[in-house]
C-alpha cells in the first residue's frame, strides 16, 4: 500500500522532501504547487509529473492526496495546514510549525476538527549519536545533569537575507538565527534533557541588514533541575558545527553534526559507539544524507496507512516555537519567561 503524497512550496526544502518521497517504500508523489509556475513545473517535470498547480486549493480539489508536505515561508504554514486539512489531508509540516501561538493553535484545531494527522519535521532527532545520548541521558547513566549547553553558530550572508523577500522577517520567518536555523538545536537540548522550565535572554542585530535577532544568548533552566546556555547566530564564520554539551555526576558527553565528540563516563564499560550519519554538516546546508527527511516521509506514510500518530506530531513541534518565542519575550522584557 503506498500514501499519495503532495508538497505545497517548490522551494529549497522541496529538494530534501521530493528525494525522501521518490525512496520511500510506502509513499509517491501525486502532485505539486508552488505560486511560481516556473518551480512547479520544473518540479513535476523532473519527477514525472505532467501536471502542476499554482493554487494549492485547486490541487486539493483536483488530486487524490493522502499526505500533503507544507514547504511554504513558515508565517504561511498555518494558512496551508488548515487548508489542507479542511480537505481532509493529513499534513506534514516543516520546521517551525508557524511562528505565533495563535496560529499554531489554529492549525491544531483545525487538524483535529478534520479528524487529519499533522506531523512535523525536526530531522536532526533522528541523527544516531543524538539517540544514543538520549538514551545514555533517560538511563541515568550520565548520573544527575547539572549543565547542558547548545552552541548553534550559523553562518547566512547579507545575500541569503536578501534572496526571498520573507527571510528575516518578523512575520513570515518568526525571528532570525533562533526561529529559523536555531530552532533544530533548541528542539534537540529540549528533547534530550525532558523539557525547559524557563529561559532569560539577550538578543542582537549586530551583523545583518535585517529586522530580526542575528545573535543570541540564552540562561536556561530545565525542568530536571539542570541549567544551561544556548548561543545562536547566523554570523559566525564560516559557519561551525553545532554542539550540544551535557554534564553529569557520572560522565560528560558532547556531540554535533559529525558525531560524538566528547564520551566521558565514569562507568568505563560503557563504550563510545560509533556514529556514523551527518546532522547536516558545519552550516547545515543542504549536504547532509537527507536521511533525518526521509525517516520523516516513511514515517508520514506509515502513520496513515497504519492509522496511528507521526514520529513527531504537531503538539510536540509547537513546544519548540513555544520556547524561541518565550527567548524573543524575554530579550524585549528583560524578564526571565517561564514555559507552562
Ligand atoms: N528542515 C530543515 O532543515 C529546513 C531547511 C530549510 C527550510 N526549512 C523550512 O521550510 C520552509 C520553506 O523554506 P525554503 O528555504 O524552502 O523557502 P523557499 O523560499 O526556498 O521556498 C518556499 C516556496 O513556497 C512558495 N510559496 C509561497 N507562497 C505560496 C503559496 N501560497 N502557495 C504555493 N507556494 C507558495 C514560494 O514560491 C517558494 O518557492 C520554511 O518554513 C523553512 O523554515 C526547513
Amino acid at each position: 500500500m503506498l500514501a499519495n503524497f503532495a508538497i505545497i512550496g517548490c522551494g529549497r526544502i522541496s529538494v530534501n522532501h521530493l528525494d525522501a518521497i521518490k525512496n520511500a517504500p510506502h509513499a509517491r508523489l501525486v502532485a505539486v504547487c508552488d505560486i511560481i509556475e516556473e518551480k512547479a513545473k520544473m518540479v513535476a517535470l523532473e519527477n514525472g509529473l505532467s501536471k502542476w498547480y499554482t493554487n494549492a486549493e485547486e490541487m486539493l480539489k483536483n488530486e487524490k492526496i493522502d499526505v500533503c508536505c507544507i514547504l511554504t515561508p513558515s508565517g504561511m504554514h498555518c494558512e496551508h495546514v488548515c487548508l489542507a486539512a479542511k480537505h481532509r489531508v493529513h499534513v506534514l509540516c516543516e520546521k517551525p510549525l508557524d511562528v505565533t501561538k495563535e496560529k499554531m493553535q489554529k492549525m491544531l484545531d483545525c487538524c483535529k476538527e478534520n479528524n487529519v494527522k499533522i506531523g512535523a519535521v525536526f530531522q536532526r532527532r533522528t541523527h544516531d549519536g543524538a539517540i544514543k545520548v538520549r538514551e545514555l541521558v533517560q538511563s541515568g547513566k550520565i548520573g544527575k545533569i547539572m549543565l547542558a549547553d547548545a552552541s548553534l553558530k550559523y553562518y547566512r550572508n547579507q545575500e541569503y537575507y536578501d534572496s526571498d523577500a520573507w527571510r528575516g522577517t518578523w512575520e513570515l520567518d518568526g525571528g532570525g538565527a533562533l526561529m529559523n536555523q536555531g530552532i533544530h538545536g533548541i528542539d534537540m537540548l529540549s528533547w534530550l534533557m525532558g523539557g525547559i522550565k524557563s529561559v532569560y535572554a539577550k538578543c542582537a542585530t549586530l551583523s545583518w541588514n535585517i529586522a530580526v535577532e542575528d545573535t543570541a544568548v540564552v540562561n536556561v533552566s530545565f525542568k530536571n533541575g539542570a541549567i544551561g546556555v544556548i548561543q545562536g547566530t547566523t554570523a559566525a564564520y564560516p559557519g561551525l558545527d553545532t554542539i550540544f554539551s551535557l554534564h553529569g555526576s557520572k560522565g560528560s558527553i558532547s556531540f554535533g553534526d559529525n558525531g560524538l565528540y566528547t564520551w566521558e563516563l565514569e562507568d568505563k564499560s560503557i563504550k563510545k559507539p560509533e556514529i556514523l550519519d551527518s546532522m547536516g554538516g558545519k552550516n547545515c546546508q543542504y549536504i547532509s544524507t537527507n536521511k533525518g527527511h526521509a525517516l520523516q516521509i516513511e514515517d508520514m506514510a506509515l502513520a496513515v496507512i497504519e492509522n496511528r500518530e507521526p514520529m513527531i506530531t504537531g503538539e510536540e513541534a509547537m513546544k519548540s516555537v513555544e520556547i524561541v518565542l518565550a527567548i524573543y519575550e524575554s530579550a524585549k522584557t528583560g524578564k526571565e519567561i517561564f514555559l507552562d
